[in-house]
């Protein structure tokens, strides 16, 4: 049954992104790979920019937040540390009849798993599956060219570690004062159990993580502050405000104090969903690695004379999960006044768009296309654009609709004799005439201003 009022575009989406280029299934000519995507010439650039606006308000428009670039191998102790050798687990059964593994609480196991009655939902036998095994999600593989349990490393399941393990570095390198934070994207492995959904939930995927580092007995007021900064974060990239809502934790997880979810509803029966957690860590995870390594991790509070492990608020969202976001909310088809054929269109914020502006000659002649051309190098030099001079103009203008381009400039009869061109916007499908000369200033500060 469906859970949101909002229509289901998942399948739509998907035969678009592929058509379109941008998320292809990985090594799709195989046979494809479970749950792992590969983006596109169009996709690239879209989650790319999704990533500046993240590191622009985290990073560059901040004095108190420092970025880095962890490696995903790290020692293994680290995982000792932060509790996932013991503790990032999911219980599975195994069937020993067609050999299938099944989450303990799939709720279409019939019967108590590891007892007679217990049915496969698979090949339907009875008293075939296991008692429940916890099995642990990360990947391991092996450092160096023995491969024994001396030299097994993990791919990192989140990015946060590479930032608390490098607290004291990055604090002392920058001479940053308590409260600060560190920032981080980049690529984490898990190896789910019951992925799905296109790029919700994969095995490999990209966060954006922030630690902020406080002082212990402020860190409520700094939880606070974030829970509403990152909501803001979300709603300035035309996430719709009424598809985001807060879900506070109602089990904590072992590290945390306060934790909270931004939910996005990605429609039909998948409805409201996580897409950033944002958690109060106490001073749980500078304490084991303090605890593990031997190594203190304090902070000196010099004017006041005093030594504290911080407390971390953290701030942790998918990339390619608000990717699909952007793109589920984006999603419409339309009818177009005075045309039978309706359009498809992603309405995507002009600031994420792959392409800022389509740039056609009306006709293939009276140098038209000369003129388009070289408009187009001209503006590729601020952000990219895309020529197209084949078929009618109306297809042309589907085809960038249907990418999230903002605009379409079309040079026609009137711009070799006056120098303007038609510029339309994708939203309100109004058209005006710019002066070709004015139209890179005239985009930018339409890109700005959205
Ligand atoms: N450091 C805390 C942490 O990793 P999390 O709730 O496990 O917290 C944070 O993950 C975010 O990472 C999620 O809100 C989601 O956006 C993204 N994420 C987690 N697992 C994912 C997966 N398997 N596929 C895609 N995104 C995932």
């Amino acid at each position: 049954m469906p859970t949101s009022t909002h229509p289901d575009v998942m399948e739509k989406l998907v035969s678009l992104c592929k058509r379109r280029g941008f998320i292809f299934q990985s090594s799709e000519i195989y046979g494809g790979t479970g749950s792992v995507w590969d983006y596109g010439p169009l996709g690239v650039e879209l989650k790319k920019n999704l990533k500046d606006r993240w590191w622009s308000s985290m990073v560059r428009e901040r004095d108190d937040i420092e970025g880095i670039d962890a490696a995903i191998l790290m020692h293994p102790r680290v995982w000792e540390a932060s509790g996932h050798v013991a503790g990032f687990t999911d219980p599975l059964v195994d069937c020993t009849n067609c050999k299938k593994r099944f989450r303990a609480d799939d709720p279409k196991i019939k019967g108590e798993p590891g007892t007679p009655e217990a049915q496969c939902p698979s090949c339907g036998m009875k008293g075939t599956l296991t008692a429940p095994r916890l099995f642990n999600l990360m990947f391991k593989t092996f450092m160096g060219p023995v491969e024994d349990s001396a030299a097994v490393v993990y791919l990192r399941p989140e990015t946060a570690q590479g930032i608390f393990v490098n607290f004291l570095n990055v604090q002392q390198a920058t001479r940053q004062k308590v409260p600060f934070g560190i920032a981080q994207i980049g690529k984490a492995f898990r190896n789910e159990i019951t992925p799905g959904n296109f790029i919700f939930r994969t095995r490999e995927f990209e966060q954006m993580e922030m630690q902020f580092f406080v002082e212990p007995g402020t860190d409520e007021e700094h939880f606070e502050y974030w829970r509403e900064q990152r909501m803001n974060w979300h709603q300035s990239l035309g996430l719709a405000p009424e598809r985001l809502r807060f879900k506070p934790h109602e089990q904590l997880a072992h590290y945390a104090r306060a934790a909270a979810d931004i939910e996005f509803d990605f429609g039909g029966s998948l409805g409201f969903q996580e897409i950033e957690g944002i958690h109060n860590r106490s001073d749980f995870d500078l304490g084991r690695h303090q605890e593990y390594s031997g190594k203190k991790l304090e902070y000196f509070d010099q004017p006041n004379n005093k030594r504290y492990v911080p407390f971390v608020i953290e701030t942790s969202v998918g990339a390619d999960r608000t990717t699909l976001a952007v793109l589920v909310n984006a999603y419409r088809e339309e009818s177009v006044p005075g045309e039978d054929e309706g359009r498809t269109v992603l309405a995507l914020h002009p600031s994420l768009a792959p392409i800022k502006a389509g740039i056609f000659p009306l006709v293939k002649k009276d140098g038209m296309p000369e003129f388009a051309t070289r408009l187009a190098a001209e503006l590729r030099k601020s952000f990219p654009v895309f020529y197209d001079e084949s078929g009618a103009i109306g297809r042309r203008y589907r085809r960038q609709d249907e990418v999230g381009t903002p605009f379409c400039l079309t040079v026609d009869g009137q711009t070799t004799q006056d120098g303007t061109v038609t510029v339309r916007d994708r939203d309100t499908l109004q058209q005006e005439r710019v002066a070709a000369d004015q139209v890179q200033r005239y985009i930018q500060d339409r890109l700005g201003s959205a």
